[in-house]
């Protein structure tokens, strides 16, 4: 499963690029404008941090198709081939992945908050399709279920996709869609540092610190002890 950064900011992206075994970066319209800076600043810096190989999704913003295949042109030209461009599970938005496909540009559906959705997206040759989870958990559904759905559904029907599951509010949501196999997730920073932050981990951590210092002194390590 690929795991990516749903987030803009580029100190947070580079500091859990350095830590964590990280994909790609997902952003979205909502997401750039957080950082309010320059959006093509913002993803040409994005795309240094993570190199040719990291994926890099970029929504479509027009409204109607043809805008949106122009959009990918754009795209994808100036951040390279490893550049995903995320249309809008909407009608313009499935004519544009059908003329995405014949042209071979990467894409992926978004904004997707019910099965047939992410099949449809699927069926158009998108790459990846992108559940929302927890907002559709907030609308009252099970955002899991919806993304499972998905997932059985492409493989049902031998589609060449898979999910790029997204909107997680916390480690369980991604946890569930982790045993699931599904084929990516995007999270955000904050529930990727939950993800290994409490209180039982950090204690004891302190407590091998603690009990090696009693042993071999304050500040040493195995390098310092290996004769
Ligand atoms: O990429 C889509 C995703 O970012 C939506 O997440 O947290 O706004 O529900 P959220």
């Amino acid at each position: 499963m690929k795991f990516c950064i749903d987030d803009a900011n580029v100190e947070k992206i580079r500091r859990i690029y350095e830590y964590y075994p990280i994909d790609g970066v997902s952003t979205n319209p909502s997401i750039l404008a957080k950082t309010g800076r320059d959006p093509y600043e913002v993803l040409k810096e994005i795309r240094s941090i993570i190199g040719e190989d990291g994926e890099l999704f970029v929504q479509a913003t027009a409204s109607t198709a043809e805008g949106m295949v122009e959009e990918a042109h754009r795209i994808v030209e100036e951040l390279g081939k490893t550049t995903l461009v995320k249309i809008p599970c909407i009608p313009e938005g499935f004519k544009a992945m059908k003329q995405l496909k014949k042209e071979g540009i990467r894409f992926i559906g978004t904004a997707i908050y019910t099965a047939m959705q992410g099949f449809l997206a699927a069926k158009c040759g998108a790459e990846y399709v992108a559940p929302y989870v927890n907002r559709i958990d907030n609308m009252g559904f099970d955002g899991v279920q919806v993304a499972k759905d998905i997932h059985d559904a492409i493989n049902a029907n031998g589609l060449d996709s898979g999910l790029l599951a997204a909107s997680f509010k916390n480690s369980q949501q991604v946890l569930e869609l982790t045993k699931y196999g599904v084929k990516a997730v995007t999270v955000a920073p904050d529930v990727i540092d939950a993800l290994v932050k409490n209180a039982a981990i950090d204690a004891a951590i302190v407590q091998f610190t603690n009990d090696f210092s009693g042993l071999v002194g304050e500040g040493k390590t195995m390098a310092d002890i290996i004769h």
